[in-house]
């Protein structure tokens, strides 16, 4: 008789390749976009879907990742969250692991003073000793997330790290408790189906150009 260990490591390794499929496809449909396309979609996400959003009117503490040229460009959202008076914090990942804070952001222009990441991401350095969101009460109102690909039901396809699931799950034990999640993706990114794991945490919404 098969192990329930065995079994689950048997389903889990599929699941794995699964995923490891499914991200090279959504990296190559992402390398066929043009900047222009890109930027289109992004203008159209942030200047519609977000700022008319009534989850992001209603959120003081907000936490954005900062783009890298394969996502939703994020620059105007951020510049919106200072202009409305709204706290913004920022990620700032530990390499080697999957644990992630979100750093306090003074302005939107601070950004490009900030060091410079192995991945090329600008975020505060480790003894930057700014206010991490969650270790205020105040936590977080809603999280932007980043991610590969998506399905209609919330599943997320990240990039293979777990970090937004690992911070999602310490949430759940801050006060405040879990943050409201969006995503932002392009059209191109949605999927019929999104593999996904017990570690996996869901979406709450995500935004795209829907016609
Ligand atoms: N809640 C968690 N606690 C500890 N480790 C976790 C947790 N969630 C995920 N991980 C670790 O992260 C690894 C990668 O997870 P996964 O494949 O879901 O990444 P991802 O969601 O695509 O990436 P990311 O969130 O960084 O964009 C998992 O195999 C696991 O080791
Ligand atoms: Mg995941």
């Amino acid at each position: 008789m098969e192990s329930s260990g065995a079994g689950g490591g048997g389903a889990m390794a599929g699941l794995q390749a699964a995923k490891r499929a499914l991200r090279a496809e959504l990296k190559r449909r992402l390398r066929a976009l043009s900047e222009s396309e890109k930027l289109r979609q992004a203008r159209l996400l942030a200047a519609q879907q977000v700022v008319e959003h009534p989850k992001y009117q209603a959120s003081s503490r907000i936490a954005v990742f900062l783009s890298m040229p394969d996502e939703v460009q994020t620059a105007e959202i951020i510049k919106d969250i200072f202009q409305r008076g709204k706290e913004c914090f920022i990620p700032r990942y530990k390499p080697g692991g999957s644990h992630m804070d979100m750093i306090k952001l003074a302005s939107y222009e601070e950004i490009a003073s900030l060091p410079l990441t192995s991945w090329n991401i600008h975020q505060p350095a480790d003894d930057d000793s700014r206010e991490d969101a969650l270790s205020m009460a105040g936590g977080l109102d809603l999280i932007f997330m980043p991610g590969l690909g998506f399905d209609k039901t919330g599943n997320r396809l990240g990039r293979g790290k777990g970090y937004y699931d690992t911070y999602l799950e310490r949430c759940t034990h801050h006060p405040k408790g879990k943050p409201y999640t969006i995503a932002l993706a392009f059209k191109e990114q949605i999927c019929d189906m999104v593999p996904v794991t017990e570690n996996d945490m869901k979406v709450d919404e995500i935004l795209f150009e829907s016609n």
